[in-house]
């Protein structure tokens, strides 16, 4: 029972944090890892605002024991992490590197110990350069490729780890990387783009096969999406409606579709997206894909940061806003209900039974008071308001059963370097001493009393 200010959450409720391999581990020519995607472009000047990579990162590769004594120390009950596709395999295909699968193995081995339940990702942003360079995700063979990789991973850790996320947001993956190239590798080919997301698809469903086929104990299998719900600038503009829908087509039915109902969004072909979508991607679909796409899931993970409002405009047909009179973050607009929209659509739209937020967090300029304490307030407003949200969808009947924080530790946030901190422990990254924040306090005592007194 909740009282009224107590929001207490579903038994058995997952809590968690997660990070990512590129963004934490360092050590990127070691013991056997090869090149990615990420290693390139990140090197190369103009990419990365602050002209900064992640050779060190927060050195986990090395420290991994120590952020997991941490983890131990919050009382969490999950953790996320992403495997790096090029320490399995360095050039992404062939050769094992034994290594890299000791690594994991060890880690999954150590978070089993504390009764951490471990949550790899098998990809998240770091493609092996030689599978780039005979033609990336546009490319077919990429998925079949992808699909070896998780064979050999699941073979490896699959008597242990229960839970798997195949993709991390595979929109960014293919619309960051193929479409804008603020990502790597840096392309901006629309067409290309288009084929990558069916390609990133069918490599998600060739995991699925793979993972199911290697698991040796009943598993969990999800995706991890960047869901994001879509607001119109003026909400009786019938055109801004219509933008409403062209965003809300692109980012998140492009991929909802397909991996729950087995088929892509068809109504947008008046729009030059959607001229780019039959071009690059319905070309690029054979045979069984949307079948082998569509195997039932067991969870799905949203990543939820922010909202986006659209108003329509000419020749591009729609157009972000920043809504005045909001608060920001750092990065982004702070609007927790639309977390609470959005799971209420996806109950709706989609009805899955189990709902899992994977993301969720704040870039703060956090820094370390002369207390030596890192005092994030503001971190902790955010997370409280958006579980608030999350309480209140599984209120009104959403089955959600776990959120992750982003992140567990300060990182390289990708074209901002390590300008963006969100981490629930702070990292020097001169020295790489680790500092829980108040955050990390705060949340081991809402997972100590599975919910959190709102405000
Ligand atoms: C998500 C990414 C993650 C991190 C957060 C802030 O889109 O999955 O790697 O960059 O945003």
């Amino acid at each position: 029972m909740s009282t009224p200010n107590f929001l207490r959450f579903p038994d058995q409720f997952t809590w968690g944090t997660a990070t990512s391999a590129y963004q934490i581990e360092g050590a990127w020519n070691e013991e056997g890892r090869g090149p990615s995607i990420w290693d390139n472009f990140a090197h190369q000047p103009g990419h990365v605002r602050t002209g900064e990579n992640g050779d060190t990162a927060a050195d986990h590769y090395h420290r991994w024991a120590e952020d997991v004594a941490l983890m131990s120390e919050m009382g969490l009950k999950a953790y996320r992490f992403s495997v790096a596709w090029t320490r399995i395999m360095p050039t992404g295909t062939g050769a094992v590197n034994k290594a890299g699968l000791d690594f994991y193995d060890r880690l999954v081995d150590t978070l089993l110990a504390k009764g951490i339940t471990p949550y790899p990702t098998l990809f998240h942003y770091d493609l092996p350069q030689p599978l780039q360079d005979a033609g990336g995700w546009p490319k077919r063979e990429t998925a079949q490729r992808f699909g070896d990789y998780a064979r050999v991973v699941g073979e490896r850790l699959g008597d242990r780890v229960t839970r798997w996320i195949t993709h991390n947001e595979p929109w960014v993956t293919a619309f960051l990387g193929y479409f804008t190239g603020e990502h790597a590798p840096g392309h901006r080919k629309p067409q290309a783009a288009f084929a990558a997301a069916h390609h990133l698809l069918l490599s998600h469903g060739y995991a699925v096969q793979a993972l199911r086929a290697s698991s040796r104990q009943p598993t969990q299998i999800g995706i991890a999406l960047n869901l994001s719900p879509t607001y119109p600038a003026s909400p009786t503009s019938r055109w801004d409606a219509k933008a409403v829908a062209l965003t809300d087509g692109w980012i998140n039915r492009l991929f909802l579709d397909p991996i729950l109902k087995g088929r892509y969004p068809d109504d947008y072909t008046t729009s030059i997206l959607w001229r780019w979508m039959e071009r690059g991607l319905y070309r690029s679909i054979q045979g069984d894909d949307l079948k082998i796409i569509s195997p039932p899931l067991d969870f799905v993970g949203v990543n939820y940061y922010t909202r986006g409002v659209v108003r329509y405009a000419p020749l591009i047909e729609a157009m972000q806003i920043r809504p005045s009179g909001s608060e920001y973050s750092e990065m982004w607009e702070i609007y927790p209900p639309g977390l609470y929209d959005l799971l209420m659509r996806l109950h709706k739209d989609y009805g899955h039974p189990n709902l899992v937020v994977t993301e969720n967090g704040i870039p703060v300029p956090d820094r370390v008071d002369a207390d030596g304490h890192v005092h994030d307030p503001h971190r902790i407003r955010y997370l409280s308001a958006h579980l608030a949200q999350v309480h209140r969808a599984i209120a009104a009947g959403v089955p959600v059963t776990g959120y992750f924080v982003w992140s567990m530790l300060d990182n390289f946030e990708w074209v901002h370097g390590y300008t963006k901190r969100f981490g629930l422990v702070y990292v020097d990254f001169d020295t790489q001493a680790r500092i829980a924040k108040d955050s990390a306090r705060w949340f081991g005592q809402v997972i100590r009393e599975n919910g959190l007194t709102s405000v």
